[in-house]
């Protein structure tokens, strides 16, 4: 028992302190079940310190209010300097002496009260109305950057409260989604619903599942505290063990405040976290008494907001797409409208329960909303505009492309056509197949794509490779000169190898990354699929589901016939092997920033991972070099102060090239 308890305590804090798990979800469930098991046993020996009593298991009833010590109040918000400008003047007004200021970035999460008794943790709600809130305290300790104890002259202070903002960040919530995407669930629509459903959870359990963080931005009751401005504040909560925003800034002057705001607004969409602005507080706490507030927001604060990336617009109609596997998607095609820079003409409902829940309909004015380069998604109908007579979106009970029946899996999310024949999976799968990270084969385009299955050219991606430049010819629109650059094309992918033939199948789970294992791991394609599915699933970076999947995959005989027919058309099903000393990265791991001018990013990552390399999504102690390309993000940050060595791209080239010491 004690050895679980140090297991999972270790577990834990890779997964919530480092962000890097080293076993499965699945797997630490059974450590936590066997633990659990072994102490419903021995009742004797269960510690208080112990993984499961730290983590009440049993779901919590519906959440008590609580009222906060002071109303959590809102901000006022202004979208323009020359308003955050007229802010200062009132401000100015009302002091003797002119103030300084503290620029915070608006983290877009959700905003939480934590109370401390003699330092220890005694309760967190959320702002509720401001006034109550829900107890949300068993939830908000599973948070890691949720100090339980405080840590020096706070840990003494009888009584203290603390705001701030649990966030999910942005990669936490990306790599969440995919999980949930995995098991078949609806995607989160975004970090702060994902922060504010995890936050709301009736199970701790889930909570705690959930990648969230919080920066601490008040100390909003700490009788005794003695701190003379908001900033020092900032400084004792961190001492304390809260995390506080290390790109809060203090300047003497507004318009310093301003630039900066500025600065972070350039920087939005490289932040690990959204933020929908800045807040910008008078500095000094006297000041801030004498300033005070009105019922809504206090007079000492003000928020100056990004530009939104929210639009309202009307969905003319909802058509539903066949994707490669016969998935039917619905789409919202929309009266063109621009979001955040980008004009948006279509969005994803992603399937019938996400429409239902949303009751989104043909005719419904929507708001839509893109943040950073995260596609576009509709965050509610706006029902008071829905016109007369309108009618639920009922799934088409046949495929829309080939008129075949569909249906739905019980347990999954989403509507198939079934249809071996659909000529619109058949055109998915020849786009895949040919795609760039695929078999990369220039001039096959959609309308090409298009004339090859309904003239019956392509029945399936073998048939690409019989294709004569004469019989193309004579397609429509097509000249001789094009036909012959699209055999030619067609027949340069022929060697591509095996890594590139697995990606362009479409095997469900295997992108890029998983097909290059898989390519590294078996070298030819035959070893590949003779191999068991926990011989798979002992890959590191492959695991049960995908192993799973891939073994299906082979298991299917029209599958295997495909792949008979593409290796008997020439395709080559074995992966260049790298010669030993080849590998030179063998064991070494990369991580790259920014962008790269001589090459790809995907091409950089390919050459890598031929020389043995690992390349990996964030810097840790055990990265060995950050390639740093330009206008780097937080990684390079990160590098610096981890002390990982970064290469820029001329030495990374020179690197590769053996030319480097
Ligand atoms: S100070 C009385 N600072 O923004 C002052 N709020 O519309 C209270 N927020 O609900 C707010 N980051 O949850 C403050 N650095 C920050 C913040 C921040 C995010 C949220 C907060 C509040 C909302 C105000």
């Amino acid at each position: 028992m004690a050895r679980l308890r140090a297991d999972i305590g270790r577990h834990d804090r890779l997964y919530y302190e480092r962000a890097r798990p080293e076993i499965s979800d699945a797997e630490y469930d059974a450590l936590a079940r066997e633990l659990r098991r072994l102490e419903a046993k021995f009742p004797d020996l269960v510690r208080p310190g112990s993984p499961t009593q730290r983590v009440a298991g049993a779901p919590a009833g519906p959440f008590e209010r609580v009222e906060h010590r002071a109303a959590m109040l809102s901000l006022d918000s202004v979208t323009s300097a020359a308003e955050v400008r007229a802010f200062e003047r009132n401000v100015r007004r009302g002091l003797p002496v002119a103030p300084g200021w503290v620029v915070e970035p608006k983290v877009d999460g959700l905003g939480i009260a934590l109370l401390y008794r003699r330092g220890r943790l005694v309760r967190g709600a959320t702002r509720g109305d401001g006034r109550v809130g829900e107890d949300v305290t068993r939830n908000l300790r599973t948070i890691p950057s949720i100090p339980k104890m405080l840590r020096g002259p706070l840990g003494n202070l009888e009584e203290l409260e603390v705001r701030g903002e649990v966030f999910m960040p942005r990669a936490a919530f990306a790599r969440l989604n995919r999980e949930l995407a995995e098991r078949g669930e609806p995607p989160l629509a975004n970090p702060r619903n994902a922060a504010a459903g995890s936050v709301r959870q009736k199970d701790p359990t889930v909570t705690r599942r959930r990648p969230l963080a919080m920066f601490a931005y008040q100390v909003s009751h700490a009788p005794g505290l003695g701190a003379a401005s908001h900033w020092r504040a900032l400084a004792a909560l961190a001492a304390a063990g809260f995390a506080t925003n290390p790109r809060n800034r203090r300047t003497h002057q507004l318009g310093d405040a301003l630039a900066y705001a500025e600065k972070l607004k350039t920087q939005r969409d490289r932040l690990e976290y959204d933020a929908d602005g800045v807040v910008i507080k008078v500095d000094d706490l006297d000041q801030q008494g004498r300033l005070g507030a009105t019922g809504h927001h206090p007079r000492w604060a003000i928020a100056l907001k990004f530009p939104a990336r929210q639009a309202t617009t009307v969905i003319r109609d909802i058509d539903v797409q066949v994707g490669k596997s016969g998935v039917l998607t619905p789409v919202a095609r929309l009266e063109p409208v621009e979001v955040g820079g980008v004009v948006i003409r279509n969005v994803s409902l992603h399937n019938e329960d996400e429409i239902r829940r949303k009751d989104v309909r043909a005719g419904d004015t929507v708001l839509i909303e893109r943040v950073g380069d995260v596609i576009p998604y509709v965050v509610q109908v706006v029902t008071s505009r829905r016109p007369r007579g309108s009618r639920p979106f009922r799934f088409p009970g046949r495929c829309p492309a080939c008129r075949g029946l569909t249906l739905r899996p019980p347990g999954e999310a989403y509507w198939r056509c079934v249809g071996s024949a659909c000529p619109a999976q058949l055109k998915e799968r020849l786009r895949h197949f040919a795609s760039r990270p695929a078999m990369n084969i220039e001039h096959l385009g959609d309308a090409m794509i298009a004339q090859l299955v309904e003239r019956g050219l392509a029945r399936d991606v073998a048939d690409l490779y019989r294709l004569s430049a004469a019989r193309l010819g004579r397609l429509e629109g097509f000249g001789r000169k094009s036909a012959d650059n699209l055999v030619r094309a067609i027949s340069l992918s022929r060697r591509r190898g095996l890594a590139r033939v697995l990606t362009g199948l479409g095997i469900r789970l295997v992108g890029t990354h998983v097909a290059r294992l898989l390519a590294a791991r078996y070298g030819r394609l035959d070893r590949l699929a003779a191999a068991s599915v926990g011989e798979l699933a002992a890959i590191p970076g492959v695991g049960p589901a995908i192993a799973r999947s891939v073994s299906r995959f082979f298991a299917d005989g029209g599958n295997r016939g495909a792949l008979r027919r593409l290796a008997a058309a020439g395709v080559s099903m074995a992966e260049p092997r790298t010669a030993s000393a080849g590998r030179r990265f063998a064991g070494k791991s990369f991580v790259l920033t920014g962008a790269l001018t001589g090459l790809t990013r995907d091409a950089a990552i390919e050459l890598l991972e031929r020389l043995g390399a690992r390349v990996t999504a964030s810097v840790s102690r055990t990265t060995d070099y950050v390639v740093v390309g330009e206008r780097p993000g937080e990684k390079l940050d990160a590098a610096k102060r981890l002390g990982v060595p970064t290469l820029a791209e001329r030495e990374f080239l020179a690197l590769v090239r053996g030319r480097a010491a």
